[in-house]
């Protein structure tokens, strides 16, 4: 098999998660990291990788680069995307994939016309129970479909003194709970129904209008406790919460809950679909298990077990039931379909391509604009 080499940029949180990734997959080297940061020498050190840079052009200039992955703040993919492309790097972006449709539209053309592979992280859909809801559903097993509805809760922007670049709209974009956690839950909930969202309504809601910004990179305090003077206010334009209701293609009902300042709920995705057979409920802080509920017979729970799982989940599950996968294990399952088509471009894109980030995007617009206008808009 063909080593391919992969180039990293940007180092943060889900940076490190992609090398991790990419170093459990066979005839992967991570060849080169890019960090803005006088940090980028000391993490690639760290990391046990030769080569380091903080212009990302520099790292696009190494033919040997196969892929590129693109784990920056949002305001950066476009550009960063788009440079790759131009320079014949196959690419695997972070969501959201921009911040606005044009620019989406022209990463999925410009892909188009370089014939590279292209892909967004969506991770969520590679739990493996995941997939095997998707399969039971496409062969029947959950009925008509009635009714999606879940949440995507997190408890890390709680406090007002919690502070990150996602607050910043210039950074961030124009919706911040909805790009940022809402659109893993629709990629989700369009994936594993194989229905479209066609019309969406929403309600935003900013608990913290305004929030106290460090004055020194946060770190820099570990182990100290701040006082008030090591603050700035700065008043917050996008939101903590959203409710927003669904209409499917198929008559379907829906509705999402996401927060980013409900406390306890760590990083929590719920799942919960009803179908005129039975209906199922997942989440993904116990993403080995899956319940399936029915009016006229026992409930039951499924566990993430290979043996007894659909041919297309049980090909993106590593162990044996009972040997429990999770959140890093979802990207090393999205990577390794992604490389199997950079080794072989014949293989089906059975992963979220750019044209997925961008219909996520489309939908982010459509909610914002619901949000101001107080109404129903159709996709
Ligand atoms: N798929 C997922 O589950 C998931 C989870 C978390 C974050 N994300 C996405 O990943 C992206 C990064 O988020 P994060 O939480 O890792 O952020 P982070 O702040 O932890 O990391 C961002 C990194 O990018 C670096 N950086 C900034 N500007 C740069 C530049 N010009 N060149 C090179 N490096 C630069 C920063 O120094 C930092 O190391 C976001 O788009 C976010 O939405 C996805």
């Amino acid at each position: 098999m063909k080593k391919l080499n992969a180039g990293v940029i940007g180092v943060g949180f889900i940076g490190a998660a992609h090398i991790e990734a990419l170093r459990r997959l066979h005839q992967i080297e991570v060849k080169s990291i890019v960090d803005e940061t006088e940090d980028a020498e000391k993490k690639a050190k760290q990391l046990g990788i030769d080569s380091w840079y903080s212009d990302y052009k520099e790292m696009l200039a190494d033919p040997e680069i196969d892929c590129v992955h693109i784990c920056t703040p949002n305001h950066l993919h476009f550009e960063m995307a788009k440079n790759a492309l131009l320079a014949d790097k196959h690419v695997i972006c972070e969501k959201p994939l921009t911040t606005d449709v044009t620019e989406a539209e022209e990463l999925v053309d410009l892909a188009k016309k370089k014939g590279l592979v292209n892909a967004v992280n969506f991770n969520i859909r590679f739990y493996p129970l995941m997939h095997e809801l998707s399969a039971a559903i496409r062969k029947g097993e959950m009925g008509e479909l009635f009714s999606v509805h879940g949440s995507y809760l997190q408890d890390w922007l709680f406090h007002q003194t919690d502070y990150n670049w996602r607050l910043e709209k210039s950074l961030s974009g124009d919706s911040r709970a909805v790009a940022d956690i809402g659109s893993h839950w629709m990629d989700l909930a369009e994936f594993v129904t194989g229905r479209r969202i066609t019309a969406v309504m929403a309600d935003f809601a900013t608990f913290h209008k305004i929030r106290k910004k460090p004055l020194k990179p946060v770190e820099t305090y570990a182990g100290m406790l701040l006082k008030p003077e090591d603050y700035m206010d700065i008043p917050i334009d996008t939101e903590d919460y959203a409710s927003i209701l669904f209409r499917f293609d198929n008559g379907a009902r829906g509705s999402l809950t996401v927060s980013q300042v409900f406390a306890g709920r760590k990083n929590r995705v719920t799942m919960e679909i009803a179908g005129s057979k039975k209906s199922a409920v997942w989440n993904s802080e116990s993403p080995n298990e899956i319940w399936y509920g029915r009016r006229d017979s026992a409930n039951e729970i499924q566990l993430r077990d290979p043996s007894i799982m659909h041919p297309e989940s049980r090909e993106i599950v590593s162990f044996p039931g009972g040997h429990n996968e999770g959140f890093p294990d979802t990207m090393k399952q999205n990577f390794s379909k992604i490389y199997a088509r950079i080794r072989d471009i014949n293989l089906p894109e059975n992963y979220p391509t750019f044209r997925a980030g961008l219909r996520e995007i489309v939908l982010c617009e459509k909610i914002v604009q619901s949000q101001k206008e107080e109404k129903w808009i159709t996709v």
